[in-house]
């Protein structure tokens, strides 16, 4: 299935489609893209891009992932020069910290350490035995720890496992670097499919992946400090939601950098003076918790399942307040990923397989 249409919310429900005619009635850029996604659907062509990108990563030689290692220091460069996340300034009197969630390979770390060469750098990765990166930023041993993050229930809230949960002896008590603050904090994972998890760790690893990563770096983030997170598709409900939750207690800007991944939905929500003590941060927080646990916990089988959807109506209030910042900090991701699909052969041709009129027919001379 093409990654873009794997990417699309369900529109037949209420919040998403709410939000899709919000958007299309609001902003001719959001309509570009859309238009431009629908031809990468269902097209053979298609599929067979996002297959070959799918096999390329999957092949993981040093090369690949020395090359991949370049690119996220590439990114950490670029986010710098267009946010200045990586240096947040002086925030108080301990010295500068850094944690980087998702470490591996380490470019985040990298560029935050050759902007402040005094800075302490910890991290969090998936162990490479169980799939995760191999880390080419070596920090030593007890800087980094290599651990599932979507496993530290204790760090979650859950103190009690249930029995009969079948991972129930994969959960960990562990709440890494408790007792430290950072000024600036990477939320960077995303979910890997040579990740070895039981067969039920599908349909809401991404939630489960997110919502953790969110929850410890909100208990360790120094009040002022900056979060940066890794999310796709700021004109999905769930990310809108969590845009303007973010919103309320923090200043925020979103980042895609112009090349690397430009195809695909993804972005980061560069989040400065975040204020975890603020009222709305502990009602993000608590309902992190609760969607972590669902997503783990809940459902007939007990191992995971949706959380309920918003309200239409009051989607509709969120959009009221919060839509125009919303396509405002928005358009310059979408645009990027347009013209990224526009220059793709797939968009180009028809479903079945022919090639079609340009996309902008040359003016005759
Ligand atoms: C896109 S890479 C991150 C790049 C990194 N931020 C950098 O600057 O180089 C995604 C990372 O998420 C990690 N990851 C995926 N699932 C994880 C999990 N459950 N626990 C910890 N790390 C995880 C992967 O091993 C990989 O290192």
């Amino acid at each position: 299935m093409s990654e873009l249409r794997r990417d699309i919310p369900c529109l037949s429900t209420g919040p998403n489609r709410t939000l899709a005619e919000y958007l299309a009635k609001n902003s001719p850029t959001f309509v570009r893209l859309e238009a431009v996604r629908k031809k990468g659907w269902d097209n053979p062509e298609g599929d067979r891009y996002w297959q070959n990108r799918r096999e390329q990563s999957d092949k993981a030689t040093d090369d690949s992932a020395l090359a991949f290692y370049d690119m996220t220091k590439q990114i950490a460069e670029e986010m710098q020069a267009k946010t200045s996340a990586l240096t947040p300034g002086d925030l108080g009197t301990q010295p500068f910290q850094v944690l980087d969630l998702c470490m591996a390979p380490g470019g985040f770390t990298w560029g935050t350490l050759e902007y402040n060469p005094d800075a302490i750098a910890y991290g969090i990765t998936l162990p490479p035995e169980i799939g995760g990166y191999k880390n080419w930023f070596t920090l030593s041993a007890e800087y980094v720890k290599y651990m599932d993050i979507t496993m530290l229930a204790s760090e979650f809230g859950i103190g009690t496992i249930p029995t009969s949960h079948p991972d129930h002896s994969l959960f960990l008590a562990e709440r890494p670097f408790v007792d430290q603050r950072f000024q600036l904090i990477f939320c960077g994972g995303a979910v890997l499919r040579s990740h070895e998890r039981s067969e039920h760790r599908r349909e809401f690893e991404r939630t489960r992946l997110t919502t953790s990563q969110l929850i410890l770096a909100m208990q360790r983030i120094i009040p002022g400090g900056t979060m940066a997170v890794l999310l796709r598709r700021p004109d999905a409900w769930d990310v809108v939601h969590l845009l303007h939750q973010f919103n309320s207690f923090a200043s925020i800007q979103l980042f895609k950098p112009y090349k690397k991944h430009a195809v695909r939905s993804t972005f980061y929500l560069v989040a400065k003076n975040v204020q975890p003590e603020a009222e709305n941060a502990n009602a993000a927080l608590e309902e992190w918790k609760k969607s972590w646990s669902r997503a783990t916990f809940g459902g007939d089988e007990g191992t995971g399942e949706k959380d309920p959807e918003m309200d239409v109506e009051a989607v509709k209030k969120v959009l009221g307040e919060f839509g125009p910042k919303l396509i405002e900090l928005a358009i310059p991701v979408w645009k990027i990923q347009a013209s990224a699909l526009e220059r793709q052969d797939f968009t180009k041709t028809r479903n079945d397989g022919r090639k079609k009129q340009p996309y902008w027919p040359k003016k005759r001379g």
